[in-house]
């Protein structure tokens, strides 16, 4: 043959190879909204940048009657490409092939690609949409599954992993999400379950559709298996690509600096008169944050799950901070199971890839109730109070008004290693509220005053007086300055510079033991 020909035969080839397989299939997956796994590639990378791997593989199972069906490149597209000019690796199951089912050919796909993510130092990106295991692959399907699980773990904490699911995830594929780092879900046509509608009904007798059990709402406001609901394929790519650029790509690395519109030094009057007169009174703790960082971008994590503490990314004279905050608009700011798994979660993502942590405290404590103390509180919360205190990032935390008992500690206290502790003059610290407070220490006096309420109200502004402000802890240095509210934006700035270059030794252990 001459070379030619050569050329002529592999174009060919590759034209083949990215034909769609089942023009079918294709049109199905079009009519549900949804995009087929090439066009969600080219949506999420920056234009013309991919580079695809294995498009010639094949599947080798034999038997059941797909030894004569071997679509090249089988039922994923994988490869590398670029995001806003940086590496990234990526996989997208295709569900138009074998229902987008993973058996062994798919799974050395995934693993290249994760392995050349992990050597290389870039995040890895996987699109889910596929019927899981291979029927007809049995337990080759199986240990497939399980050599992407390995990676993941292997991975995490080195590179920035995230999932985007958008179709079906059942069963134990659901591991590899829950695994990584960041899970987008499209409303409507992605589902994740371990069990579908169908066994449950069988089993439990429950019936319940696939959205209510496994839908983009269920995962983010019930389970907190989903971090970032998105309406389409086209959006979700979109806000993808927003996630990355305030990550770094590896745990070596640091987020991309990005030139703020916003002066350093601006303060904000608002700040001034947010907190209410009314020590019960809510205010929205996102105005806080969004007064405080560059240009009031502010991308919540996790925003429908446990709404009484937000976590999120923004960045303050341009470099990437990671924000937990109480939020006194839900629940008061007390911290419960969900929150406090929900901030031990992104503090660790943020320790692992180098992103300093701003903490703004306004806490009255944890949720009190039998429910919460039986299902966990003492053991959860204790993941929130162990994520800030092994976490060796520049640390900085901003008491707004209550910083209670031990909810205070768990809240990045200096106690807990935080570098910086301001306090805003409408903070207070103290073991409880005043009136609890009263009512334990002066029980007896109470008990035997002609006026109890008068007595009880002088007790309670008594301690008020002595405890409940900010001065106390700052007299002996549990807080380092008692800061004008408006002027917090120029405070943190200027102590993450004094941070920037902040080295921790931690003890040498293989690792800790995080009460899961
Ligand atoms: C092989 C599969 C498949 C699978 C779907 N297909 N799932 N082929 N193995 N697991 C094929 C179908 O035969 C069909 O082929 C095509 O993909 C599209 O599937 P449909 O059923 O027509 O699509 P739809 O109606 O949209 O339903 C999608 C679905 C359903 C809900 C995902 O296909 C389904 O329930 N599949 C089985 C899911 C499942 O139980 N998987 C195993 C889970 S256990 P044709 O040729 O007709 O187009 C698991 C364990 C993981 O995954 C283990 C990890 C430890």
């Amino acid at each position: 043959m001459s070379t030619e020909d050569h050329i002529k035969k592999l174009r060919v080839l590759r034209e083949d190879a990215v034909a769609p397989v089942n023009q079918r299939a294709v049109d199905r997956q079009h009519d549900l909204g949804k995009l087929c796994a090439r066009e969600r590639i080219d949506l999420l990378l920056d234009k013309g940048s991919f580079q695809e791997l294995d498009m010639f593989v094949k599947h080798h199972a034999l038997g059941f009657g797909i030894e004569d069906n071997r679509p090249f490149g089988d039922a994923v597209v994988t490869g590398y490409g670029k995001v806003d000019g940086r590496n990234v690796f990526v996989y997208a199951e295709d569900f138009t092939t074998y229902g987008g089912s993973l058996g062994a050919a798919v799974a050395d796909k995934i693993c290249k690609v994760m392995d050349l993510a992990m050597d290389n130092g870039a995040p890895i990106i996987g699109i889910k949409d596929s019927g899981g295991a291979r029927i007809q692959e049995g337990v080759a399907s199986l240990h497939g599954y399980g050599r992407i699980f390995e990676r993941n773990v292997r991975a995490s904490g080195v590179i920035p992993q995230i999932s985007i699911v958008m179709g079906p995830c059942a069963g134990g594929a659901v591991y590899s999400p829950a695994i990584t780092d960041f899970v987008f879900q499209v409303e409507e046509t992605a589902h994740l379950f371990i069990t579908g509608p169908e066994v449950i009904k069988t089993v439990t007798g429950e019936e319940v559709t696939m959205e209510e059990l496994g839908g983009a709402r269920a995962h983010a406001t019930r389970s907190g298996v989903t971090h970032f609901v998105v309406p389409d394929d086209r959006s979700a790519m979109e806000e993808v690509r927003y996630l990355l650029s305030f990550l770094p790509q590896n745990n070596m690395e640091v987020a991309p600096f990005f030139t703020p519109l916003d002066r350093p030094d601006r303060m904000d009057e608002m700040l001034t008169t947010i907190i209410p007169d009314s020590p019960n009174q809510p205010y929205d703790m996102v105005d806080v944050v969004q007064s405080i960082v560059d240009d009031g971008d502010f991308y919540q994590v996790h925003e429908h799950f446990a709404p009484n503490l937000i976590v999120g990314f923004a960045r303050l004279d341009g470099y990437t901070i990671g924000v937990v905050g109480n939020q006194p608009a839900a629940l008061a700011g007390t911290l419960d199971i969900d929150a406090s798994s929900k901030g031990a979660r992104f503090v660790r993502f943020c320790d692992a890839f180098n992103i300093p942590l701003v903490t703004l405290v306004d806490v009255p404590g944890f949720l009190p109730g039998v429910g919460q103390e039986h299902a966990g509180i003492i053991r959860h919360g204790a993941k929130l109070l162990y994520a800030f205190s092994e976490a060796t990032v520049p640390r900085v935390t901003v008491i707004t008004r209550k910083a209670y008992g031990g909810a205070f500690l768990v809240m990045n206290a200096r106690a807990v290693r935080a570098d910086i502790a301001f306090a805003w003059p409408t903070a207070e610290i103290a073991v409880m509220g005043a009136k609890g407070a009263v009512n334990i220490i002066h029980r007896k006096e109470l008990r035997e005053a002609d006026d109890a309420e008068a007595e009880g109200q002088r007790l309670v502004d008594d301690y008020e007086d002595r405890f409940n402000n900010p001065y106390v802890a700052a007299e002996r240095g549990y807080i380092d300055d008692v800061i004008e509210a408006r002027e917090t934006r120029p405070r943190l700035i200027r102590a993450l510079d004094m941070l920037r270059n902040k080295r921790e030794a931690t003890p040498p252990r293989k690792h800790g033991n995080i009460p899961l």
